[in-house]
């Protein structure tokens, strides 16, 4: 890897992507920023930086992003979507949802790069998952179960890749109140609600708005994503933000 290497990373209108996208302009790299509604107001004007639009649930758009792309040295899988409500409540329609973004959009953008990658023997996927895998929280079943996936996905792939020089890696991070996460989440939130879990569903929401508690920062994912693609020792795990972190060492 060097300052003339090429990272692209998905879902970069808000939030952990945007702040990456940022971090690695400012170190030098060159940058394809993918949103799903390309947006050039958000980053600064730069002749390394490069929008496209990507959905991760839709072939076709996958595979034009790809090909305009052109070659990268690295794959940041970072778009996903929220779900905190009872299991009862969740229609399966939406828990599919879940795993169309956050599994296998993220299996997708892995197989649509990895030909480039073996062929050069070379090459870094970062797949953005979450500390809720390390620690179970109540209402978060069927997200957590969508990112233990890619855990575990990440983990068996790393394996495979190793003998031709691609490196998988994985960054957790903790609980970040300030991105878009929770507000895109909201809609399917609130379709989700269950009469019987009310009260619970309260008192979680409670603890979730908490804000005494240690939280994650996107610069925290930044450098964690910065870390596990430039550093060829970097563990397959990293925790992004002093939540994550304390979680990890617990
Ligand atoms: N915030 C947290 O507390 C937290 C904690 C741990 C892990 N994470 C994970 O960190 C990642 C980033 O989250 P964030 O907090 O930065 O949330 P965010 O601000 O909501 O950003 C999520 C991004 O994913 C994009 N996206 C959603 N569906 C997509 C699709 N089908 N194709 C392409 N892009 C899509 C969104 O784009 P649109 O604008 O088009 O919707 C947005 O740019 C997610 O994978 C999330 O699960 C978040």
């Amino acid at each position: 890897m060097s300052a003339t290497s090429t990272v692209l990373i998905t879902g970069c209108s808000s939030g952990f992507g945007l702040e990456t996208a940022r971090f690695f302009l400012n170190k030098g790299w060159y940058v394809v920023a993918t949103m799903r509604t390309p947006r050039e107001d958000l980053l600064p004007t730069s002749d390394r930086l490069r929008l496209l639009a990507l959905d991760v649930t839709d072939p076709d758009s996958i595979r034009r992003c790809v090909e305009e792309a052109g070659p990268i040295d690295a794959l940041v899988n970072n778009a996903g979507v929220g779900l905190l409500a009872p299991l009862e409540g969740i229609a399966l329609a939406h828990a599919r949802d879940i795993f169309e973004t956050n599994t296998l959009g993220t299996i997708a953008m892995t197989q649509a790069v990895l030909p480039q990658f073996r062929q050069r023997r070379a090459g870094v996927v970062v797949n953005v998952t979450s500390s809720v895998t390390l620690k179970s929280l109540p209402l978060l079943s069927v997200y957590t179960a969508s990112k233990a996936a890619v855990n575990a996905f990440t983990e068996s792939l790393a394996l495979e890749l190793e003998p031709f020089g691609v490196r998988v890696r994985l960054v957790l991070p903790g609980r970040a109140p300030s991105t878009s996460f929770g507000v895109n989440a909201r809609p399917r939130m609130d379709v989700s609600a269950h009469e019987a879990y009310a009260d619970f569903t309260q008192q979680v929401f409670a603890a979730v708005r908490d804000t005494a508690t240690p939280v994650t920062y996107s610069e925290d994912v930044a450098q964690a994503v910065w870390r596990a693609v430039t550093d060829p020792a970097a563990p397959m795990r990293i925790s992004a933000g002093a939540d994550a972190v304390a979680l990890a060492q617990a």
